[in-house]
């Protein structure tokens, strides 16, 4: 089957509306469509309406939703809002699991909210420096992995990504090699083939991407793209990582 690349940029609690619509405008002309090729931002809820339909080649999506369709909770927003105007929405970002508490149950009502209202779950799993030091990486994936995805409707599973973000590298400056990070590429494509045979599910590293770094961490067989933070900030960085993609697919 033909490879596919998703290069998406989280912007976390970064930019205004103006700069966020002055992102995309510059982006935009510095790659072309190709086959093969997703590219992602994740901008602040604020920016969703600015940014909706500014250029077909950068898909939008949202940081986070509450699983509730509406009601009384103040300072939420909900899937049937953000359903015109994103397409993906990140769900379990270990930024949300670990600042705001958010439970691997909630992380499975939020995916499973965002398939019933038509949007794309991006689900983050990872794990913290001591759990990797115990040995428990890839025991710790695979939980989240299975409460994060009970209950998937089997219609739902192509538009599932995941994200394997180990705690350790995000906003560090320090990646996984790339061997460690095909090392439980490889055991979370192993576990999703069983959970959905038949739908290959894209699963992007994360945790201090880089230019540097993008092209050969893209280069490992079960990486199929990847969720950048600080360097998605930058038009330079992120179209840097948006051409490794572009290079490893017309090799
Ligand atoms: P980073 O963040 O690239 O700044 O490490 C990644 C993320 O949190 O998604």
């Amino acid at each position: 089957m033909a490879r596919k690349f998703v290069i998406a940029g989280n912007w976390k609690m970064y930019k205004t509306v103006g700069e966020s619509r002055e992102f995309v405008e510059q982006l935009s002309g510095q790659f072309s469509a190709a086959e093969g090729l997703i590219v992602v931002v994740f901008p602040p809820f604020t920016s969703l309406a600015a940014l909706h339909g500014l250029d077909p080649k950068v898909r939008i999506g949202a940081q986070n939703m509450y699983y509730e369709e509406k009601g009384a909770f103040t300072g939420e927003i909900s899937p049937p809002m953000l359903q015109s105007l994103v397409e993906y929405v990140l769900v379990g970002h270990s930024e949300r699991r670990e600042i705001f508490h958010e439970s691997d149950v909630e992380v499975n009502k939020k995916l499973l909210a965002a398939l019933k209202f038509g949007l794309k779950p991006v689900l983050c799993v990872g794990e913290t420096l001591p759990e990797r030091e115990a040995g428990q990486t890839v025991e710790k994936v695979k939980n989240q992995l299975h409460k994060g995805l009970e209950g998937v409707p089997a219609a739902d599973w192509e538009r599932i990504t995941v994200a394997y973000e180990p705690i350790w590298a995000i906003g560090t400056g320090r990646n996984a090699t790339p061997g460690q990070a095909q090392e439980v590429h490889r055991h979370i494509a192993g576990r999703l083939r069983e959970k959905a045979p038949g739908s290959p599910i894209p699963v992007l590293y994360g945790g201090s991407v880089k230019p540097e770094n993008s092209l050969e961490l893209l280069s490992q067989a079960d990486i199929s793209g990847v969720l950048v933070g600080g360097a998605s900030l930058k038009v330079e960085s992120f179209s840097a990582i948006i051409h490794s993609g572009l290079k490893l697919l017309s090799a």
